[in-house]
């Protein structure tokens, strides 16, 4: 399948690049941006490299270097932003320091035709972000596009096939960024659009049953979309009866969802599901804890526990583990891709003693590392998974203990089910679920005084949340309707006794987080 290749030097937005080229239907796949180019990644249906943004300057010490082998290819190059200049600072020319950054919408006034703006009208807004900017053109690089401050914005190697752009055309702000970006993939690196959610079915399909053969395959399920999924998917690629399914109910699940996973899966022809009661297991452990870390840590440890004990009593003899690892977690976990910087997600299954023995011997499945989020949530729809599970929104490890602030106990958890469950049900109702890409309840520890009936009540106060993101790295606070607000608000406190006020959470990340804990 022809692809292209994006070489990450660490930007927010190289994933966005990646994304951008898939939406149009062409296979991309991002690499450490100082990766060797060996045969076996420069295969022959690479039809193109990008050159990514990067937080560094190329005259810093430690910037990162794309192989030396990428300028003498014999296929098209686009650098962006950093990328453009750590081109231009590789053939001879220059970048400085600019006094003042160019940072925002910026329109481009096009000075020369060329492939790359085929079709782009003059004066397109760009969106620019970049405290450096190109003193001198490499030699045999013309300067075909200026910003509107002057700026070299757009750059052009007609002999070496190279092309350079200075602002983001990946970004939504960048007007015809789109275009600009299926210009250089489809016209200029002549790629097929071949990347399709079909085809992925078909061979990762392929690939599973070649590496599993007649073994048998666990998948461990949260109950949220990724690892729903995979088991959507494994149930389809194999003979059901190889695949075993293990859900934990640890007694911090939202209400209803133990079963509705379990629903789901047996309706995709789930043969092998245990679902594991280990409420009181997780509970009790947790008694009299209040420190964040401390709860995740034992929670963490006894996911780990419950699950080695359990694998041990259902599965005999060996077997493969499959995980929901998505692409976007292999890059923040810096396994061969991507940039390392960035790690802000802590994953309760990634690195545990089950996983690294697995991955020892070879036999780990990953269905679907190669699937950005909403690649997911297209391929879960194909496969016949609920509506209402494709599109849940992101549901930490910890669950609700991370959602209850200071100690854990089973009359906490209720009360937070309860409400959670209230607020979840009227986003769906209002039709705003779908607009939020994470919304949640939190119980606080204080207790405010109210009035219920004609007694004076003592409750508890709960905050409400929801964001939106494209990917959780950060976060915007949902500009809630008021009026749906202040119902909902008041649904929860007439239905839910334990609790005598309701506040919305206003922070956005950074400098907060999206969960409290
Ligand atoms: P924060 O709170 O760090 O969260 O802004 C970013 C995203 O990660 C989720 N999250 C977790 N997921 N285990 C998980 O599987 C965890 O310990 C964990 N902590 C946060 C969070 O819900 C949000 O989507």
């Amino acid at each position: 399948m022809d692809k292209i290749i994006i070489l990450d030097f660490g930007s927010q937005t190289t994933q966005l690049i990646g994304r951008r080229i898939r939406d149009f239907g062409v296979y991309s796949e991002i690499y450490h941006g100082d990766i060797e180019l060996t045969p076996e990644i420069l295969t022959e249906d690479v039809k193109g490299v990008i050159l990514s943004g990067s937080p560094y300057s190329v005259y810093e010490e430690g910037a990162p270097k794309p192989d030396r082998a990428v300028y003498s290819l014999d296929i098209p190059l686009l650098g962006i932003c950093y990328g453009f200049q750590r081109m231009t600072e590789d053939h001879g020319g220059k970048v400085a320091p600019l006094e003042k950054k160019e940072y925002g919408r910026s329109r481009i006034c096009i000075k020369e035709k060329n492939p790359l703006l085929e079709g782009i009208p003059d004066g397109f807004v760009s969106w620019m972000s970049h405290g450096d900017s190109l003193d001198r053109m490499a030699p045999g690089f013309a300067l075909v596009g200026l910003s509107e401050h002057g700026l070299p914005a757009v750059g052009y190697n007609r002999e070496k096939n190279m092309y350079g752009l200075q602002f983001h055309p990946e970004v939504t702000h960048c007007e015809r960024g789109l275009d600009i970006l299926e210009n250089f993939v489809c016209s200029i690196c002549g790629a097929n659009k071949e990347w399709s959610m079909d085809r992925y079915i078909e061979e990762e399909g392929a690939k599973i049953r070649a590496r599993v053969g007649s073994e048998k395959v666990l998948l461990l399920i949260s109950g949220g979309v990724d690892s729903t999924v995979a088991g959507g998917l494994l149930l389809k690629t194999l003979d059901p009866d190889q695949v075993y399914l293990m859900y934990i109910d640890t007694g911090m699940m939202r209400k209803g969802e133990s079963e509705e996973v379990a629903a789901n899966l047996k309706e995709l022809g789930a043969r092998h599901l245990f679902l594991i009661d280990a409420r009181d297991r997780f509970l009790s452990r947790l008694e009299g804890v209040s420190d964040p870390e401390k709860k995740r840590k034992i929670i963490g440890d006894m996911f780990i526990r419950v699950q080695e004990e359990e694998i041990n009593s259902h599965i005999a003899g060996d077997y493969f583990l499959a995980q929901g690892t998505l692409y976007t977690d292999l890059i923040e976990s810096g396994k061969g891709v991507g940039n390392k910087a960035n790690v802000i997600k802590s994953h309760h299954n990634v690195g545990t003693p089950l996983v690294e023995a697995k991955r020892e011997k070879g036999l780990i499945v990953e269905p679907l590392e190669m699937l950005y989020k909403d690649e997911v949530r297209r391929l879960g729809t194909l496969l016949g998974i609920d509506g209402k599970i494709v599109h849940r929104h992101p549901f930490p490890g910890p669950g609700l203990g991370i959602r209850i602030i200071g100690d854990v106990t089973e009359e906490k958890c209720r009360i937070l089910r309860e409400a959670d469950y209230i607020y979840i049900q009227e986003l769906h109702k209002r039709d705003l679920y779908r607009e939020i890409w994470q919304a949640f309840s939190v119980l606080t520890t204080v207790r405010s005084v109210g009035v219920a009936g004609d007694a004076r009540d003592y409750g508890y106060v709960l905050a409400l949340r929801a964001v939106v993101s494209l990917d959780g790295m950060t976060a915007d606070v949902y500009d809630f309707p008021m009026k749906d607000l202040l119902e909902i608000s008041s649904l929860i406190t007439n239905s839910v006794r334990e609790i005598g006020r309701v506040v919305y959470d206003i922070s956005s990340k950074p400098p907060a987080t999206i969960e409290w804990e």
